[in-house]
């Protein structure tokens, strides 16, 4: 069996990246190999981790295309160039329109810092997510792994983790908690799951 080829989006500093280099070192992803780190921007830590790594990357950047389709076709025009099957959103911070999700049906998947459909939708990005449950007052808090289509953080529900949410916990140390207890355990799995069901051959 082929292995699936998978690009992985980024814009910052790149720890579920980091996940999935991981997971693939220790065969938890198996099914699927990392073929590309695709980055909004120049100054993502997540670059360095590709480099380490010796995986292909590719920046491209919003402001550089007039429009969004423009920004999207070579977006496309990459990833058709590298074979990919599967996009993982990982910490990507640039909006994608209909357009371009319409042309990977259950084949973007996103990893979002919360339990959907709480603190999710437009808006709710980063740190900005555990600012907004630390106000709301939640006692548990988590993240999900969904599939990617027209709807911020809308689509299809892969996988879910509860975290708890302690006294004092500010912003940063609860985003922390999340993603150690989370983020990097759905990611993986949620990766190998669907590029399991992908591979050809
Ligand atoms: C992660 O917490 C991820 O869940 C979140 O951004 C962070 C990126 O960290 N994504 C979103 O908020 C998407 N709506 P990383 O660059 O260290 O992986």
């Amino acid at each position: 069996m082929l292995k699936t080829k998978i690009a992985v989006f980024v814009s910052g500093g790149g720890t579920n990246l980091q996940a999935l280099i991981d997971a693939q070192k220790t065969g938890t992803l198996h099914s699927g190999e990392i073929a590309l780190v695709l980055a909004s921007n120049d100054q993502a830590y997540a670059l360095k981790r590709a480099e380490q790594n010796d995986i292909p990357y590719s920046v491209v950047k919003r402001k550089e295309f007039a429009t969004q389709e423009e920004y999207e076709a070579k977006l496309k025009a990459v990833l058709t160039e590298n074979q990919i099957d599967l996009i993982v959103l990982a910490g990507f911070m640039s909006i994608l329109s209909e357009n371009f999700t319409a042309a990977y049906p259950k084949r973007i998947i996103n990893i979002h810092p919360s339990l959907i459909p709480s603190f999710c939708g437009k808006g709710y990005y980063g740190l900005k997510v555990h600012e907004a449950a630390l106000a709301y007052g939640v006692k548990v808090t988590g993240a999900t792994v969904h599939f990617v289509n027209e709807i911020p953080d809308g689509g299809e529900i892969l996988l879910q983790k509860a975290v708890a949410v302690h006294k004092g916990d500010t912003p940063e140390v609860l985003q922390r908690r999340v993603m150690e207890e989370a983020e990097w355990v759905l990611l993986p799995e949620a990766t190998e799951m669907v590029s399991k069901s992908l591979q050809k051959g």
